[in-house]
């Protein structure tokens, strides 16, 4: 009896110590397995490449290589979150490559949503290959996997397909995966105790092929624009009335048609901005998020004065199913 008591000395074990020693013992495995080579990763500012990260900043220092690739789909603020913490406040050794117009050029006139999502992974693995080419030493690749991503897709891929780059470049690299028996909310824990900020941390899910699929049919880059645009607002309300933990993903969609608005006494011919803002556990199902009506007619009000080339504002309140999260 008395041994299933809990001893009076024994100190309560906080998350914080967890992690912490999760941290400790990842960083002798890194140095032990890396040694003194160098590492390249992919840096998308996603939570769980940012955990890797800085993980490996800590471990090796500059023998990390992040390379962050902006494909012209990032939301506003992104692409700079992205340099001003690695770069500037964690020295991290950052290429960064501005590939919009790469990537616009060869999106535009495609509207077909799968044709979109192979041209934006297959430009990626382009563009991240090219850069790895220019390296010289790199042994490793780094990538952000976490545990999730090994139940859904079954037994390990294989070396020849590290993280779906060209054979050239996959046979150099040895994997290094530092979180992948780690749950989604553990990798929060990691990256909150690593320093990160809160907004890299607890970011909502944001789609691979970013903004691309919120603006459907054949981009162009102005209606991209009202996309980001509309986006940072209503990032921005939601974060300023409190509903930024409380909803799960929350994001804007402008559809390519028009319709006719009135504007200081003229007709006008713009685009509607669509707000879409669900709840779920794991995606496969998802419910609206109430959204206060003074609020939607506050973000209504900003989007039409501030956005170019929009003059209405709609909010799905189609659950999943039958609507998917996302338009595409
Ligand atoms: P749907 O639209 O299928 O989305 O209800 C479910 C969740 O998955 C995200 N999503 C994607 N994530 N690449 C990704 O990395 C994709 O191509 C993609 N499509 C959808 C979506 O944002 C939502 O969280």
């Amino acid at each position: 009896m008395a041994e299933n008591v809990r001893p009076e000395t024994m100190e309560r074990i906080t998350t914080e110590q967890l992690a912490q020693q999760f941290i400790d013992e990842q960083l002798t495995a890194l140095r032990q397995q890396i040694g003194d080579k160098k590492v390249l990763l992919a840096l998308s500012g996603g939570v769980d490449s940012s955990v890797v990260a800085a993980l490996l900043i800590k471990a090796i220092g500059q023998n990390l290589v992040c390379v962050h690739v902006n494909h012209g789909l990032l939301r506003k603020g992104e692409p700079e979150q992205v340099i001003q913490v690695f770069r500037n406040e964690l020295n991290a050794n950052l290429i960064y490559v501005d590939a919009t117009d790469r990537f616009l050029d060869k999106l535009a006139g495609v509207s077909d949503p799968e044709a979109k999502r192979k041209i934006i992974g297959g430009e990626f693995i382009d563009v991240f290959a090219e850069e790895a080419r220019k390296l010289d030493g790199v042994a490793f690749l780094a990538q952000g996997t976490i545990y999730p991503d090994i139940l859904e897709s079954g037994p390990v891929k294989s070396h020849h397909n590290v993280g779906g780059l060209p054979a050239d470049i996959a046979e150099r690299f040895e994997l290094v995966e530092p979180i992948k028996f780690l749950f989604k909310d553990e990798v929060r824990v990691v990256g909150k105790q690593l320093g990160l900020p809160d907004n890299m941390v607890y970011r909502q899910p944001f789609p691979g092929p970013g903004l691309g699929v919120r603006c459907p049919g054949a981009i162009t880059r102005d209606r991209l624009e009202a996309v980001r645009e509309s986006d940072a607002i209503l990032r921005e309300e939601f974060a300023k009335n409190g509903l930024e933990g409380k909803v799960w993903q929350y994001f804007t969609v402008v559809p390519d048609f028009k319709s006719t608005g009135v504007r200081d006494g003229q007709r006008s011919f713009d685009w509607p901005v669509i707000i879409r803002a669900v709840n779920t556990r794991d995606a496969m199902q998802a419910s609206i998020e109430p959204i206060p009506y003074e609020l939607l007619a506050h973000i209504t009000a900003r989007i039409t004065s501030e956005v170019k080339g929009v003059n209405r504002v709609l909010y799905d309140v189609t659950p999943k199913p039958t609507g998917t999260i996302e338009y595409e």
